[in-house]
């Protein structure tokens, strides 16, 4: 299992896997103050909806070190790393659960500590557990020697172990079974060439590295029996947010007629979100397209557009795998049942 982060309770500091650096590098972070870390997500050196949750949650206890008014320090670390990205929701889930935790907690500081740090653990073991649960319900979709499609990076990085959109690829490989994956570039930041390959070839998975404009060529030869996206947010009538790029692997499945499946643990499912059409998505810096890793790739001065996230309409998702059960269309009274 890769984990994106761990918490040394003694030192008060977070080790973080710097994913910028990837797969190059290993590098480790150690992180002390909220600001250090409200910095790591917005340059995503940790990323991955879960992942970011993780980190926010565990960004919350840096706050204690040192605070004559400990709940007052931890609620506002919680309103400053509201601010660090808008669409996965994740993020916003762990802190509300950690702000629930501050208000229920102790005054005293290192209670306090113990208390919160509680929480974030539960919330870092429950994520696991649904990573397990997501590979599992995933893998019932699919039958020995298949070949899944994904996008973007989805496994223990982006999670806290075993991922989700990518789950049942580790989770094949465990028991010995020959699943095999195509693995989309993900311009422009390469999240699948970076992470989900590295991932993959750690775990032992045959993955094939393309770019994302082979989709099309590679479905129309006939060698892919499934697509499986993670999510960031999935809105309460299935219409999902994800790395851009997912809405066009969407539309290309259904012209090819193979399943596209959408996979995320419950807290990705965002109740008060009635429609995509409501999801925030995030709009990043034109370098990232105009100097991609340090090389200018484009006249300097060419307008850019630059969502890091796409919304797919329910009606292109087949299933979304949770870890209480694969819900299928129509998919709001389903959603509602495994996310009340
Ligand atoms: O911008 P990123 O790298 O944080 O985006 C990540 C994605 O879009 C993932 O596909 C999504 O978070 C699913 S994570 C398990």
């Amino acid at each position: 299992m890769i984990v994106p982060l761990r918490y040394d309770a003694d030192a008060r500091v977070v080790h973080l896997l710097d994913q910028t650096e990837l797969p190059v590098r290993e590098v480790w972070l150690p992180l002390g103050t909220v600001d250090a870390m409200a910095e790591a997500i917005r340059s995503l050196r940790v990323r991955g909806a879960p992942a970011i949750g993780h980190a926010a949650a565990y960004g919350v206890l840096l706050a204690l070190r040192g605070a004559s008014d400990p709940k007052a320090a931890a609620r506002d670390a919680i309103a400053a790393l509201r601010t660090t990205r808008p669409t996965a929701v994740n993020l916003f889930w762990a802190l509300d659960r950690m702000a629930e935790a501050v208000e229920s907690g102790p005054d005293d500081a290192d209670a306090l500590h113990a208390h919160l740090k509680a929480e974030a653990d539960r919330m870092f073991a429950e994520d696991q557990a649904a990573g397990i649960a997501l590979g599992t319900h995933g893998l019932s979709l699919l039958q020995d020697g298949a070949t899944v499609m994904t996008i973007c990076h989805t496994g223990g990085v982006a999670t806290s172990g075993y991922g989700t959109a990518i789950a049942p690829l580790l989770i094949a490989a465990e028991r010995g079974l020959d699943l095999k994956a195509f693995a989309c570039e993900t311009r422009p930041l390469l999240q699948g060439a970076r992470i989900t390959a590295w991932e993959l070839e750690k775990a032992g998975v045959d993955v094939t590295l393309i770019t994302d404009s082979m989709a099309a060529f590679v479905m129309k030869q006939g060698r892919v029996d499934a697509v499986f996206v993670g999510a960031d947010r999935i809105a309460a009538n299935g219409d999902t947010a994800n790395k851009i790029g997912t809405y066009g692997l969407a539309v290309l499945a259904r012209a090819h007629g193979i399943p596209f499946y959408v996979s995320a643990p419950v807290s990705t499912v965002d109740p008060m979100t009635p429609t995509g059409d409501a999801i925030e998505i995030e709009e990043r810096s034109a370098r990232e397209i105009t100097h991609g890793f340090g090389r200018q790739t484009a006249p300097e001065t060419v307008n850019v557009y630059n969502p890091a996230f796409d919304v797919t309409p329910a009606a292109l998702i087949s299933a979304i795998v949770t870890e209480r059960g694969i819900v299928r269309p129509p998919f709001e009274a389903g959603l509602r049942a495994v996310a009340g």
